[in-house]
């Protein structure tokens, strides 16, 4: 694949003009590939499971377009990807059509009717810690069936279906169910984590997760067949959104609930809603993005921060340089506080300034107060944010009418609570814990405690997911997102940068090294095997405090050459299992 590096899509047409005339044999000869990188004419789906994306491949080959292939990828997700892929919890889906015209689809998690402002908090008053899954401590928020917000994947993807989609619903979710029913070859990062559960889970259905029909633990490779999955499927492959919140899924939901603790109740799932949302609007270089609005801070952040750098000269600075990670951590530093003071459910916040954060005026003032010499100081005695771990999923999706989708969804951790009824077969989410716990209490290891993502009964926890799709002239240029926590904003904004700034194509953009700054901590957290020492150490002349990480982002994305119609997929290498798959 290498030596076709140099015939991606380049936002530069005269260079494209010369990749044609290589690309298009490669092109033909690739109808089918699974590969990381790929080029497609007719459609292309790129997610963090190859058998998803060709899940949706077949969708968009059978005609459907790419609402239709997003759903069938995200039901075929939650059966091959559980780590996040899911229906037990929530995301958001950014869709533009041929006509340049783009909505956004909110699925987020609620909070149950009976929950509130200090329902994590003990008689003092305070937030006790427990054991997690995987044996860390964790503030309790995030553990057990009270850490389970209602979900919305299925909302969300039936709505999505409805307004947008074209094949039937049965024929989208079916393709899911036949993973399920037949099983597919468990992959070596579910081995390691099947054998890693049945050592260590606390939780007996993460214990049992992945066994065989005889109860035995599997083998990497052996089928992997979920029979109670398929069984919840298949409900609502007939009945739709109401086969998950109505019925037997909604009784055992709640009787699960109950016996462990939890408080979702019946009305709390019938009462749950998806809602179509006007999507985030930005410019950038000539360029329009559309991203998630709140209760996604994804959107406004992402930018907010390409208005910054619009101010920057990034011709006179070098990729990689200090100076480049210097100028995007101040940035970054910056977005992230307007993000912890402002940001929450809008429809429990009615008077957030989004206007002025997504503004050129503002950008520019807060341009003007980076010093390009050294580090500001994050003013720790106002908010603070922690740092999250990388597991979410996110994939984008282009049809051959000239569509395209962007969506990332999660369970919030990694198999998120852990918790699952047997007889349903999939895991509950614990996005519960993206709510700020303790009211008015924000402190320097980063909890904050701002009212805008307070708890309240029905109201949506605020997230970073960041689903984007990138336009030039009305016609889709870039479809791009990434699991990650607060991360995700980051890698975002960077792979957004390097096409759009620094003139890589995707595939080069999402290997591209990548730093992280949240406000706080106060901390750039960077690539350990990717900034240079010498990088570094200018870095810290400069009063940045570093932290390796070992690697940041799980990006997916599309590049389309709409002139030439040409699709270039890729998936982030830190995927194991992710495959661009177009035809
Ligand atoms: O919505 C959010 O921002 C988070 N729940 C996403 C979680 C994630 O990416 C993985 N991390 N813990």
């Amino acid at each position: 694949m290498a030596d076709f590096r140099f015939t991606a899509v380049s936002t530069n047409p005269m260079q494209n003009t010369l990749r044609f005339i290589t690309l298009i044999s490669f092109v033909l000869l690739n109808v089918n590939g699974v590969f990381a990188q790929v080029y497609a004419r007719n459609g292309l789906v790129v997610s963090s499971s190859a058998i998803a994306s060709e899940v949706g491949r077949d969708i968009l080959k059978r005609g459907g377009n790419a609402v239709d292939a997003s759903v069938a990828t995200a039901f075929a997700l939650a059966v091959t990807h559980p780590t996040a892929g899911n229906i037990g919890g929530g995301g958001f889906l950014v869709f533009m059509d041929s006509s340049g015209t783009a909505t956004s689809i909110d699925f987020r998690e609620k909070a149950p009717l009976k929950a509130s402002p200090t329902m994590f908090l003990n008689e003092e008053g305070e937030l006790n810690k427990g054991k997690n899954l995987y044996g860390s401590e964790s503030t309790v928020n995030h553990i057990g069936a009270l850490s389970v917000g209602v979900p919305g994947t299925v909302a969300g993807l039936y709505l999505a279906h409805q307004k947008y989609g074209s094949l039937p619903w049965s024929d989208l979710v079916q393709p899911a169910i036949d993973l399920a029913e037949k099983g597919f070859p468990l992959n070596w990062s579910l081995f390691q984590a099947a054998a890693y559960f049945e050592a260590n889970s606390p939780i007996p259905f993460l214990r049992d997760y992945f066994k065989n029909d005889q109860g035995e633990q599997l083998e990497f490779g052996e089928l992997w067949k979920q029979p109670e999955l398929a069984k919840t499927l298949k409900e609502i492959r007939d009945y739709g959104r109401d086969g998950f919140y109505k019925g037997f899924v909604a009784k055992e939901i709640v009787r699960f609930m109950k016996e462990n603790g939890g408080i979702i109740t019946l009305e709390d799932l019938d009462r749950y809603t998806a809602v179509e949302r006007k999507p985030i609007k930005g410019s950038f270089k000539g360029y329009d993005i559309y991203s998630m609005p709140p209760p996604s801070s994804g959107g406004v952040a992402l930018i907010e921060m390409l208005n910054i750098m619009e101010n920057a000269h990034l011709d006179s600075v070098e990729f990689n340089s200090a100076a480049y990670f210097h100028l995007i951590a101040e940035t970054m530093r910056r977005a992230y506080a307007d993000r912890a003071e402002y940001l929450g459910d809008p429809d429990f916040n009615l008077t957030m300034p989004l206007d002025k954060l997504t503004s050129k005026a503002y950008a520019l003032s807060r341009f003007n107060s980076i010093d390009l010499t050294q580090a500001s100081i994050s003013d720790s005695s106002k908010f603070g944010q922690m740092y999250d771990g990388s597991h979410t999923t996110h994939f984008s999706v282009a049809d051959a009418f000239g569509n395209v989708v962007s969506l990332t969804y999660t369970l919030e951790h990694s198999y998120g609570s852990g918790m699952g009824s047997s007889a349903l077969g999939f895991l509950f989410n614990n996005e519960m814990g993206d709510f700020n716990p303790q009211p008015g209490s924000t402190n320097r290891d980063g909890q904050i405690g701002t009212d805008p993502n307070l708890i309240q009964p029905e109201k949506r926890m605020l997230s970073s997911m960041c689903p984007t799709i990138v336009a030039k002239d009305g016609r889709a240029f870039l479809v791009i997102g990434s699991p990650g926590g607060r991360t995700i904003i980051n890698t975002v904004f960077q792979t957004v940068l390097c096409v759009l700034a620094y003139d890589m194509p995707v595939d080069k953009a999402i290997e591209a090294t990548k730093i992280h700054h949240q406000w706080l901590p106060d901390r750039m957290y960077y690539e350990e095997a990717l900034l240079s020492p010498d990088t570094r150490l200018v870095l810290e002349e400069m009063h940045h405090t570093l932290v390796p990480v070992k690697v940041l982002g799980q990006l997916m994305g599309i590049q389309i050459d709409a002139d030439n119609k040409i699709m270039m997929g890729a998936s982030d290498s830190s995927s194991p299992d992710g495959g661009a798959v177009g035809y």
